[in-house]
């Protein structure tokens, strides 16, 4: 299907994409630059995705942007990670508020560094009536971190006798997981050649349209955005049903 020649119809679009911004490494090395230059790019990538997700009319737009797993990275690219985030979010507040944009966290906040919780903190503070467009950062999260912890919660509720488990209904445990705000993502797009949903969403992604892509993601911007929005409008979505 040639993408290009369609257009997107505004009556269908996604009120929630899940994006896994992979790459930032391979685009840098491409081009015999540090790792961490790839992620600052990556930071304009979602300046200008953020924008046109807006202009296309979606919701939420969560970003994986920083796994649990990733501590395991050398720590001079965690620190570069943790700098750019805050440097960001200072950076880039007031254009946020320009544009209506709610910032939200999901993930184990009380586990990323002092100065990172403080700038998050003021962001979301002050993003907080904000109504245009929900950007909602994945930091510090897994799936399975957030399943466990949903568990435990709920475990202990029942053992304080504040709940009994026939109330475990997949309602409830919506409503223990880091998203209880946040309604499921119809689409989660990966840049960067990879299939693979590493630890993300993996309760909320079960009925999403995935969309697979060979492009870095500092190279993803409106274009790619839109025809991912095209692909996601040609699929036929049953929900386990049949077409009829
Ligand atoms: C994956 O590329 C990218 C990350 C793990 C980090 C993404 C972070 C940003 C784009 C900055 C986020 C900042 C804000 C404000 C949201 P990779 O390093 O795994 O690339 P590779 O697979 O090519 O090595």
């Amino acid at each position: 299907m040639n993408l290009e020649k369609i257009d997107i119809n505004p009556s269908n679009i996604p009120r929630h994409i899940a994006l896994i911004m992979d790459g930032n490494g391979r685009w840098a090395k491409q081009r015999g630059e540090h790792r961490l230059f790839g992620h600052t790019k990556g930071v304009d990538a979602v300046r200008e995705v953020l924008k046109a997700a807006k202009s296309f009319g979606v919701e939420y737009l969560t970003l994986y942007a920083f796994s649990t797993e990733n501590w395991n990275r050398p720590q001079q690219e965690v620190d570069g990670l943790m700098s750019l985030l805050v440097d960001s979010i200072t950076n880039e507040l007031p254009e946020l508020q320009k544009q209506g944009v709610k910032l939200q966290v999901i993930g184990d906040f009380k586990g990323l560094p002092e100065t990172c919780q403080v700038s998050l903190s003021e962001g979301m503070e002050s993003t907080k009536h904000n109504t245009e467009i929900n950007l909602v950062l994945a930091l510090n999260y897994s799936a399975k971190w957030e399943i466990t912890q949903c568990v435990r919660e709920i475990s202990l509720k029942v053992a304080k006798n504040e709940m009994i488990i026939d109330d475990i209904t997949p309602e409830l445990i919506s409503l223990h997981l880091t998203t209880k705000d946040i309604p499921d993502p119809e689409l989660l797009i990966r840049t960067s050649g990879e299939h693979r949903i590493s630890n993300f969403l993996l309760w909320q992604l079960a009925y999403a349209e995935f969309y697979f892509t060979e492009t870095h993601w500092p190279d993803f911007g409106k274009e790619e955005l839109r025809a991912a929005i095209i692909s996601y409008q040609s699929r036929e979505r049953r929900f386990g049903m049949v077409s009829e």
